[in-house]
């Protein structure tokens, strides 16, 4: 027996089709590029519920860098967050905000400057932005350095009896498309969610009239569950690198690799 379609739903989903595109969503732009009659078929393919194997991908990688010594943690940046989640449900609209990940004891070196896709910075920040609603990535002071003197940009580089440091970190731990055994800074810009329960106008696509956006259940922010998930993506991006540079098929040689690794290059965490 052919399993697909569900029995029942060979005439239809037994819901009623979508025509009513969300402005943010991928409601319109998906319609259109497969010609669509149910944008539900898109917005569901679309939706972030696709993150939660993300997070779990995410706690593997962070299980393998705590064999090296590294922890990632992402948090939410914006204080007012609760407030603003607040006025905007009691206005019936939605917000978006900003989560920082930051990762202590990386090495020197993961990542390259030979290619364009394999610098750290690159990957981070498309791993970034490869999450739903996430418009902007940072690495480091990111935007701000633009305004700022060479001279107040970059982080001098010290000497002491422990090895290298520096006193400031504003390259988030990455130069040159490598680590270089800062904390790594990065930060994700999140957009307001595109469903409102005070719809946006919109234009039904099945009678080409002026209409309301489609309202369905959806939350006033996702701005926590972001910081979860930009950590579990850091974390996988920071894995693959260390995997490409100790080796990664044994975890006893990768975590041997390691330690040989820092040794030679004379580098502890500070
Ligand atoms: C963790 C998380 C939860 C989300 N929850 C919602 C939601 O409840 N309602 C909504 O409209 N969008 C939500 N989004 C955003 C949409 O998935 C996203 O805006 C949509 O897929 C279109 O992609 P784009 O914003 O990257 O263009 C969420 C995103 C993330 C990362």
């Amino acid at each position: 027996m052919n399993p697909w379609p569900p029995e029942g739903e060979a005439e239809g989903k037994g819901t009623k089709p979508v025509t009513l595109p969300r402005p943010g969503h991928a409601d319109l732009a998906g319609s259109l590029k497969y010609g669509l009659a149910d944008a539900r078929d898109a917005l569901e393919r679309a939706s972030a519920r696709q993150t939660a194997v993300a997070v779990a991908a995410g706690a593997v990688a962070k299980a393998l860098l705590a064999e090296i010594g590294i922890e990632v943690e992402g948090r939410v940046t914006g204080e007012d967050l609760e407030a603003r989640i607040d006025e905007a449900r009691a206005e019936r609209d939605t917000v978006g905000g900003v989560v920082e990940v930051r990762a202590r004891g990386v090495p020197p070196g993961l990542g390259s400057y030979a290619s364009n896709e394999d610098r750290l910075d690159a990957r981070l920040a498309g791993a970034l932005m490869g999450i739903q609603a996430v418009k902007g990535a940072e690495i480091g002071e990111g935007f701000e350095l633009a305004a700022k003197r060479g001279s107040e940009a970059h982080d001098e580089i010290f000497r002491d009896e422990r090895g290298l440091y520096r006193e400031t970190n504003h390259a988030g731990g990455i130069e040159g498309g490598v680590s270089n055994g800062e904390e790594i800074v990065v930060r994700a810009g999140m957009k307001p969610l595109p469903t409102l329960m005070r719809p946006l106008a919109s234009v039904d696509l099945d009678t080409g009239e002026p209409a309301e956006a489609l309202v369905e259940r959806s939350d006033v922010a996702a701005v926590e569950a972001l910081a979860v998930v930009a950590e579990a993506a850091v974390a996988f991006e920071l894995a693959r690198a260390a995997r490409e540079k100790f080796g990664g098929d044994a975890l006893g040689d990768f975590v041997s690799a390691h330690r040989a690794y820092v040794e030679r290059i004379d580098w502890s965490p500070r």
